[in-house]
């Protein structure tokens, strides 16, 4: 005995599809810090199942799921083809990003996709990689497979998940992310050798996860003379996945004592200089496993040039950066217009007249009326966290 075929209606179609690209989004951050050079995209290929009788299953089953692998190969459609074991004729493959076309490190996903026998694509963002660009759609539709690109918030979502891929294919630099802590009364307290908590811990080990989001995290000289940071990552079985570390510092005056020298060996020290550093200076930080990268000033004669950072460090197949620095070098990103997406946690504790206010002198309440950015609010337990994203990014 076989059952009547349930129809959907469009509206089924378009909740269910949103179901499974909210998954796909969610699969896509967990290879975010650990597949560049390339994005971190998310995968998910579904099959419809018309049961035959009643105690077989009738309804959508997810049977692969796959995302970015660590530096960038496989691609999460590769991963979730391998995933799904063969079960992929008929199914619905939804992907946070197009399909890739060309030949790279790795075949083109959309041979792959083909080959499986996949009869339907659902996208949440056109890559705008030329290489791919266009023709992602156009070979995966000549092959009779329908093609769809989901718009609305999810799409803006997926955006923001491959920003440093648009960045680099864009502006030829990398995604700037800056995050800030201010107390109750907007101000950045100021370290005395180490670092001053003004939010709990639940909001820190927040900030330790955009850590592992990123690629390389940034920071000035200053603070590494003020707070003594590791910054790595110290989420309990995460700790692999600190990112690189950043310091501007114009005359390598950075302290060999400093945690981060210290720790040169064992997780990555990158030191940018100007071209007058003292030379010595570099053999001893070199000495002690850190690398340092002599670069152009800015044309003020004040700080080294922010631009040209940004072109070493995609060079160096940096994509995603965190800018951990203090109100200074959140400043000069943000004149730079290299402020991509600025975090400010705001703790309860007021911090009290020595502390900096940041952002000029609005604050963070200037920032939150700017209208080149968007602000959403939400709580890490009493913290509150202020996400500004660049509206024309
Ligand atoms: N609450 C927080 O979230 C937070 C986070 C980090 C730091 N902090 C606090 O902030 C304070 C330090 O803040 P800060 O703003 O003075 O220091 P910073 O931002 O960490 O570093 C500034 C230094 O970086 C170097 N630099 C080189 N090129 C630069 C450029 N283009 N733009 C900006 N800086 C450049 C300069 O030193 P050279 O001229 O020697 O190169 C400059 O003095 C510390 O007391 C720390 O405790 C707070």
């Amino acid at each position: 005995m076989s059952f009547p075929k349930a129809s959907m209606t469009d509206s089924d179609q378009n909740s269910r599809d949103q179901r499974y690209l909210r998954l796909a989004l969610k699969l896509a951050r967990r290879g975010l810090g650990n597949s560049g050079p390339n994005p971190s995209v998310g995968a998910v290929i579904v099959q419809e199942r018309q049961g035959r009788t009643s105690a077989q299953m009738t309804g959508s089953e997810i049977v692969g799921v796959g995302w970015t692998q660590p530096g960038g190969r496989p691609h999460a459609e590769a991963a979730a083809l391998v995933n799904a074991a063969g079960d992929t004729n008929g199914a619905t493959l939804y992907v946070t990003l197009d399909p890739c076309t060309h030949q790279g490190r790795s075949p083109p996903c959309s041979n792959a996709i083909i080959e499986a026998g996949i009869a339907r694509v659902v996208s949440l963002g056109f890559d705008p990689n030329p290489e791919v660009a266009v023709q992602s759609q156009q070979q995966i539709e000549a092959a009779g497979i329908i093609f769809s690109r989901m718009q609305g918030p999810l799409r803006k979502e997926a955006e923001w998940s491959v920003q440093g891929h648009i960045q680099a294919v864009q502006n030829k630099r990398p995604f700037f992310q800056l995050k800030l802590a201010v107390g109750k009364d907007g101000r950045v307290p100021r370290g005395t050798g180490k670092p001053v908590w003004i939010t709990p811990q639940l909001a820190r080990a927040h900030g330790h996860l955009m850590r592992l989001e990123a690629d390389a995290i940034l920071v000035g000289r200053r603070t590494v003379q003020d707070d003594d940071p590791n910054l790595t990552c110290r989420l309990p079985g995460l700790e692999n996945r600190s990112p690189i570390r950043v310091v501007l510092d114009s005359q390598l005056r950075i302290s060999e004592n400093s945690s981060l020298v210290k720790t040169a060996s064992r997780h990555p020290l990158w030191i940018f200089c100007s071209a007058a550093a003292p030379v010595e200076r570099e053999r001893i930080l070199r000495e002690k496993g850190a690398d340092i990268v002599r670069v152009a000033q800015n044309k003020t004669g004040e700080g080294l040039d922010l631009n040209d950072i940004a072109g070493h460090l995609l060079t160096r197949d940096v994509r995603r950066v965190l800018v951990e620095g203090g109100p200074l070098v959140a400043e000069t990103f943000c004149k730079a217009g290299l402020a991509d997406e600025i975090v400010i946690y705001q703790g309860q504790q007021r911090v009290g007249a020595e502390g900096i206010i940041p952002f000029g002198s609005g604050g963070v309440i200037g920032l939150t009326q700017s209208p080149r950015f968007q602000m959403t609010e939400q709580h890490i337990g009493e913290t509150l966290l202020r996400r500004f994203r660049r509206v024309d990014g």
